[in-house]
């Protein structure tokens, strides 16, 4: 069977809009983190919300032929506990993915994620051992910081209206936004490379790798949610048109959902740049600002401005600052873009030892996802003078001092399948010191470092005593260049595995 590549347009009037968009004309974003308290009155709230759903339904055109967006968004999203919270019988529950089901905070999914020390789920801020579970989301974008504050009180009001059937974690306003030149906090410039969707784009990754419901790069429909027959009575969801689940009464649930993984990231702007700082010291040389901004871009693999290192070796070239259409194969051991780097993990192209140019892109295409997230807290420092010339930024990066104010993204993706796209790429590739014939190398930014708590030999050295520290590496001649030990950059302050219900699924959970 053949899928039409591009989606109906009763499929995206269907789809919450945050899967087709990441609104970047709407910069600022807040996210209301609730508890159901009420199962009746929190459906009644839940009736309400839908009609003011963002879908991903084409933007009309105007008169001069221009897409009029919308001026604000509002998704919604839950978690298995707030399934549950909303009477939700376990039967429908239980076919949800088992790593949905379990939580993000759940200690084997902590244990893949690496999330432990300053990580560890029972220091988070939302949604660890010592908070109240989350049991959904309102995502909440605006075009200014105003129009969106107007939004987030509206929302709240509707909130206070149903009676205390839903109410707000501690802490569960968190709020977000795109800094200018869509810098992230360290300095570089962020949202870039994204998957084109076929069946909003025509072309790019199978639908079926975002959207519930439908083929993915296997050729396969991933498993999704199901209600049996006799609890949709009304036939408010689709029949599921999975060829494994054999009962042709069961009502798909997933259909035109997504999963949603949300992740609060700190990240330790000064400590990040007092390393680079001082491993272009340890380095010498007269260059030493240039050198330091030179080692962060081979951690990234990208340089500040965004030009990617694979197609702008030597320094930062602006014309190349949205550039995301290239391979690795030239680059087989990352003498241009480390393969350790960042970018180089988590989508790695063309190149995953030992396959060849073919099988790694199969494997790249079938681990991406849809990010969507936004940047929390002030700069530490103006970010545009890592553009400017290196006189500049030597002293600003030397000089660097922790304000003691935090800051970070608040990370979030879309996709088919947590375990296979967002868990496989943390662990398998960012977390493993081993990814793509490397030794003792995670992932620079957001990898988990080996600790002196690990069991001996632990991970990457087998037979040796005591931990090996995960260090950066990179090809400098006939050797591997290797940084000290590398801290950890960034901390996991809280996280959530939440599904993004299609309009339909919306009016079966509020029914
Ligand atoms: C605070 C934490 C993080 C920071 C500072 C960060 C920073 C960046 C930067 C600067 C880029 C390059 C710009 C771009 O291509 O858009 C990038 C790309 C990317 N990041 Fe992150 N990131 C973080 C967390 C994560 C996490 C948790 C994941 C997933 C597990 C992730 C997955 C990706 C992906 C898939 C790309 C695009 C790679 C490509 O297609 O070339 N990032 N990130």
């Amino acid at each position: 069977m053949t899928t039409p590549s591009l989606l109906s347009a009763a499929a995206r009037s269907d789809i919450q809009g945050l899967v087709a968009s990441g609104y970047g004309h709407l910069p600022w974003a807040s996210y209301l983190f609730f508890q159901i308290q009420n199962p009746e009155r929190a459906r009644t709230w839940l009736e309400d919300r839908i009609p003011e759903v963002t879908t991903a339904a084409p933007w009309p055109r105007g008169p001069d032929g221009e897409r009029i967006k919308p001026r604000e968004a509002v998704n919604v999203a839950l978690s298995a506990p707030g399934l549950k919270a909303l009477k939700v019988p376990t039967s429908v529950i239980c076919t949800f993915s088992p790593e949905f089901q379990e939580r993000m905070a759940h200690p084997d999914r902590a244990a893949k994620l690496g999330d432990d020390g300053e990580s560890h789920p029972s220091g988070w801020e939302l949604d660890g051992y010592s908070n109240p579970r989350i049991h959904g989301a309102l995502i909440l974008h605006g075009a200014t910081e105003e129009g969106t504050e107007e939004l987030v009180q509206r929302q709240l009001e509707a909130m206070d209206r149903a009676s205390e059937a839903l109410t707000l974690v501690p802490d569960g306003r968190q709020e977000g936004t795109i800094w200018a030149g869509h810098v992230e906090p360290f300095g570089f410039r962020d949202g870039i490379a994204q998957p084109r969707v076929q069946g909003f784009h025509g072309e790019g990754v199978p639908t079926g790798e975002f959207v519930l419901g439908y083929r993915n790069h296997y050729g396969i429909i991933p498993p999704s949610p199901v209600v049996p027959g006799r609890q949709d009575p009304g036939g408010i969801l689709p029949l599921s048109e999975n060829p494994h689940q054999a009962e042709s009464t069961l009502r798909d649930l997933g259909r035109n959902g997504s999963y949603l993984v949300y992740r609060k990231l700190e990240q330790d702007v000064a400590g990040f740049w007092r390393f680079m700082v001082q491993e272009a010291g340890r380095r010498g040389g007269e260059d030493e600002p240039e050198l330091a901004l030179r080692i962060a871009s081979l951690c990234v693999g990208r340089w500040p401005g965004g030009a990617p290192l694979e197609l702008a070796p030597h320094e930062d070239d602006p014309s190349l600052s949205d550039a995301d259409d290239f391979l690795y194969g030239s680059d087989p051991e990352g003498r241009r873009c480390p393969l350790g780097s960042h970018v180089r993990r988590t989508n790695p192209r063309d190149v995953i030892h030992p396959y060849g140019p073919e099988a790694s892109l199969r494997m790249s295409r079938a681990h991406r996802m849809l990010r969507r997230g936004r940047i929390y807290g002030r700069p530490l420092f103006d970010p545009q003078r890592l553009k400017g010339p290196v006189s500049e930024a030597g002293p600003l990066l030397r000089d660097l001092q922790d304000d003691g104010e935090s800051r970070g993204l608040h990370f979030l993706s879309v996709e088919a399948e947590i375990a296979g796209q967002f868990e496989f790429i943390q662990q398998s590739w960012c977390n493993n010191p081993r990814f793509n014939g490397l030794h003792d190398t995670p992932d620079p930014i957001i990898g988990r470092m080996p600790g002196p708590s690990d069991p001996p030999g632990t991970p990457s050295a087998p037979g040796r005593t005591g931990h090996t520290p995960g260090v950066m590496s990179f090809p400098r001649g006939p050797v591997q260049d290797r940084t000290a030990p590398l801290p950890h950059f960034v901390t996991t302050r809280g996280g959530a595995y939440l599904f993004l219900p299609s309009l339909r699924a919306l009016h079966w959970l509020a029914d």
